[in-house]
């Protein structure tokens, strides 16, 4: 049984049922404001085209070279697709150093070419003049499927003047700048649509990629009809697009605010894109850590959680000026955690704050913080999928899911499952598959499908 006061304290991490259907209705109609010409500046969520129209087939064959920036790290890959809905993998993770993230455009671009040449020259294909597939997870408006223009950076990143800029050009001009490649860059993507993609690729029911990692986004299959942003370069014969939704918007004007907490407003503020992707600071990894870092100095201030500690002020002053010093790793650590050794969570206490010997009311009190606050982002993905799979309302729909968070958390899939069951249309199913390697086999694939086109 948890403490009475905690769970007062934390009832506004929770959200009810009445508080839940609000949301989806708010929610379904910025996709719906998002997808029309006459709406669209105004909506949250831009639900930007593609400009990919078709799923694989599972046949696609050949030798693909992908990029994939966007999260923690950066990695160039060699994905050769096999038919029978098969693809082998060879990558390399190369660092992004924080002075990268937040410098010169061109220094980024250039790290980026840089670690390409490396790749290519280690893995003998300098004269193979293999296809490329960009791999590009921040917001982009994209004019065809090799020219998109950044909205705005996100996640940590703030490099100067790529805003506005196609940066597939970027990606040229940097590949130009040295000299040695020759690279033809067949299409850029998101994550997202490299997740449906590649989802896809080994389950032809798979309709939504979602990301639920260092960011969070969703692309779906609309309609042609749908989509009348559709400007250039489209296909007139296909029936369907892909849509990046850039759901992680969604909340910027004033949405969320009946739901958002103090915390919420805290942890914005800290980012280097305050007041944006406020849907996404309540869902994503990037954000979750530090919403359990700022609960838990509050918890403590408040007497709620280690009042026997010896040396509570210490503990106040480490969570006060260590931004980031809780992991969102550490939450997944924690709610997997066995009761009532509680062994890693001790563990993590110690290393990061020089705690002995914690009780295991205290590691249980912690442990229920992360609970309502991975529950509260899993319930919030979970609207943004539910809408979705109603909106494409067929009666059986994928959802292949990727990121950290997913992936690592010992409860999101069943938090979220639990939600959408409330939410999807009951004459529908849906289901959630793990992804493989999304932005990789993704990349390769939309690739594969351009160059058939
Ligand atoms: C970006 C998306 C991306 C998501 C997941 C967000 O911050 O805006 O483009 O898909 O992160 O990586």
């Amino acid at each position: 049984m948890q403490d009475q006061n905690l769970k007062d304290f934390l009832k506004e991490f929770s959200i009810s049922d009445s508080q839940l259907q609000e949301i989806y209705k708010r929610f379904t109609s910025e996709i719906r404001n998002g997808l029309s010409k006459t709406t669209q500046p105004q909506a949250d969520i831009k639900c930007y085209m593609t400009y990919v129209q078709d799923l694989p087939t599972g046949d696609e064959k050949g030798d693909f070279l992908a990029l994939d920036l966007g999260g923690t790290n950066f990695r160039v890959l060699l994905v050769s697709l096999k038919g029978q809905h098969e693809a082998e993998i060879d990558a390399k993770v190369y660092a992004v150093a924080n002075d990268l993230m937040i410098g010169e455009g061109t220094q980024l671009f250039d790290h980026i070419a840089n670690c390409l040449a490396e790749f290519v020259v280690e893995h003998s294909l300098g004269d193979k003049h293999l296809p490329l597939g960009f791999t590009f997870s921040f917001p982009c408006v994209q004019l065809g499927l090799t020219k998109a223009l950044l909205v705005r950076w996100t996640k940590g990143f703030k490099c100067a003047g790529v805003e506005l800029e196609d940066v597939v050009r970027l990606l040229k001009e940097a590949i130009a700048r040295r000299g040695d490649l020759i690279i033809d860059v067949m299409a850029v993507l998101n994550d997202a649509t490299g997740t449906l993609m590649s989802c896809a690729h080994r389950n032809p029911e798979c309709r939504i990629g979602v990301i639920i990692g260092t960011g969070c986004n969703a692309c779906y299959v609309e309609r042609v009809e749908n989509a009348d942003l559709l400007e250039i370069e489209y296909k007139t014969d296909k029936r369907h697009i892909l849509v990046n939704t850039e759901w992680g918007a969604f909340g910027e004007s004033g949405q969320l605010e009946f739901m958002r907490t103090d915390y919420d407003r805290t942890v914005d503020k800290l980012t280097l894109n305050a007041g944006t992707q406020l849907f996404e600071k309540m869902i994503s990894g990037m954000y979750l850590g530090e919403l359990v870092r700022l609960v838990l100095q509050d918890a403590i201030i408040k007497d709620l959680i280690f009042h026997r500690c010896t040396d509570k002020q210490n503990f106040i002053n480490i969570l006060n000026k260590n931004a980031g010093c809780i992991e969102t790793r550490f939450i997944s650590e924690i709610e997997n955690d066995g009761f009532p050794e509680f062994r890693q969570t001790r563990l993590l206490l110690q290393e990061l704050f020089g705690l002995e010997k914690t009780s295991v009311e205290d590691c249980q009190k912690l442990r229920f913080i992360c609970e309502c606050i991975s529950k509260r982002a899993a319930k919030l993905a979970a609207v943004g999928l539910s809408s979705l799979i109603n909106k494409i309302a067929e009666p059986h729909v994928v959802v292949g899911v990727d990121g950290s968070v997913y992936r690592f958390h010992p409860h999101f899939d069943e938090y979220m499952r639990e939600a959408m069951r409330v939410l999807v249309d009951p004459k529908l199913s849906f289901d959630l598959m793990l992804s493989e390697d999304g932005s990789g086999r993704g990349a390769a694939l939309v690739a594969a499908v351009a160059s058939k086109n």
